[in-house]
């Protein structure tokens, strides 16, 4: 059994799912589980997602208290008082999701640190997800919107809108342990923060991407992007994303990395690699490799440089050439600033 969730969510004016929160979502759980809440439920066997009531819920508590899942059986109780639709996703095995009740508990696998990005085929999602306005008032379909609006304003309430997006923010759904986010907006829901990540202001991190932890992020990790522990990604940097602009090669980068102030990097980087601030180094790149010395050794692209190691990247400031050189000085991250995440 790949994961199975109870969830609260949200459905549109048909019946739509907007978007579902699970509470304690669980990966490889054990198969009894699933069993015993498919049976209370009366679910069919191979159903994955199954709608039920909040008058359902005190027959499922009893079951799984007596089949010795007590969290999930405190869970189940505390439904009962819901006033949303309630689901129960099963996921047997690592398909493409086929509803959005599967997508978000997918999303949440990743932002819960259950499932590093990659980990999880998340294929096709896009197409499931439904532009959403996220509110005051929580999730409400675009096309809905409106109505929503004017009915909040006669009822003498205003409807305040935060963004509209097919994605929500990851601290509504769960806010891991040991991190800072300096502006929550910025942080969507299916990323993964590693312990001991503080993401600043002009920080992001999109869904399926993420940091091993500690961290410093001050720039943005693209979807699918991720980083490796004791990186630092400096103010307004970026990492070359592969959702558009035909570029399909995954970056990540390794350990103890730093992307100065406005650089960027579109190859993958091995450990301790520094790369200069406002210098964007991309696959297509020309690069002067030199030694010890100085001197010249081979031109290579890019590309040739993926995932290596203890490379530092600076563009000559004389004459205008990207250079690589050793990297002899690798950061440490500012101890002050993760400790106390
Ligand atoms: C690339 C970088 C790491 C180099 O820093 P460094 O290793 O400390 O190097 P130094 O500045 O001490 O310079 C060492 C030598 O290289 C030379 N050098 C450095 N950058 C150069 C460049 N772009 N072109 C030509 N020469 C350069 C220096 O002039 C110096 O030469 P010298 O020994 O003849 O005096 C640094 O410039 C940088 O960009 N750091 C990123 C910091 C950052 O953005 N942090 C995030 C904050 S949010």
């Amino acid at each position: 059994m790949l994961s199975f969730a109870l969830g609260i969510g949200t459905q549109n004016g048909q019946g739509d799912w907007l978007e579902v929160y699970y509470p304690a979502p669980q990966y490889g759980p054990d198969a009894t589980l699933a069993e015993t809440v498919r049976e209370a439920l009366g679910a069919d066997r191979d159903g994955e997602v199954v709608s039920f009531l909040p008058e359902h819920c005190a027959g499922l508590a009893k079951a799984l208290r007596d089949g010795g899942f007590t969290e999930q059986a405190e869970l189940a109780e505390s439904l009962a008082d819901a006033h949303r639709p309630l689901v129960a996703v099963f996921l047997a095995e690592d398909h493409a999701p086929a509803s959005v009740p599967e997508v978000y508990l997918k999303l949440q696998l990743l932002s819960h640190r259950l499932v590093k990005p990659h980990g999880i085929k998340l294929d096709g999602m896009f197409g499931l997800l439904k532009n959403i306005a996220w509110t005051s008032e929580g999730a409400i379909d675009v096309e809905e919107l409106p109505g929503r609006q004017l009915q909040a304003r006669l009822a003498g309430r205003t409807l305040s809108v935060d963004c509209v997006d097919k994605f929500p923010k990851m601290v509504d759904y769960v806010v891991p342990k040991g991190i800072r986010i300096a502006d929550t907006a910025r942080v969507r829901l299916g990323a993964y923060l590693g312990e001991g990540t503080t993401v600043m202001h002009e920080g992001f991190c999109n869904f399926n991407a993420g940091t091993e932890g500690p961290g410093m992020v001050e720039g943005r990790i693209s979807a699918g992007v991720f980083v490796g522990k004791g990186s630092d990604l400096g103010g307004g940097c970026s990492t070359m994303g592969t959702l558009s602009g035909g570029n399909n090669v995954i970056i990540s980068l390794g350990e103890n990395c730093l992307i100065g102030a406005n650089a960027g990097v579109g190859i993958p980087l091995g450990d301790r690699c520094t790369v200069e601030a406002g210098l964007y180094v991309t696959a297509g790149a020309k690069i002067a490799v030199l030694d010890a010395d100085g001197a010249l050794v081979e031109t290579l692209a890019g590309r040739d440089l993926a995932g290596q190691s203890d490379l530092l990247l600076r563009r000559n400031s004389t004459s205008g050439r990207i250079e690589c050189l050793t990297n002899k000085s690798a950061i440490a991250l500012n101890e002050a600033l993760h400790a106390h995440n």
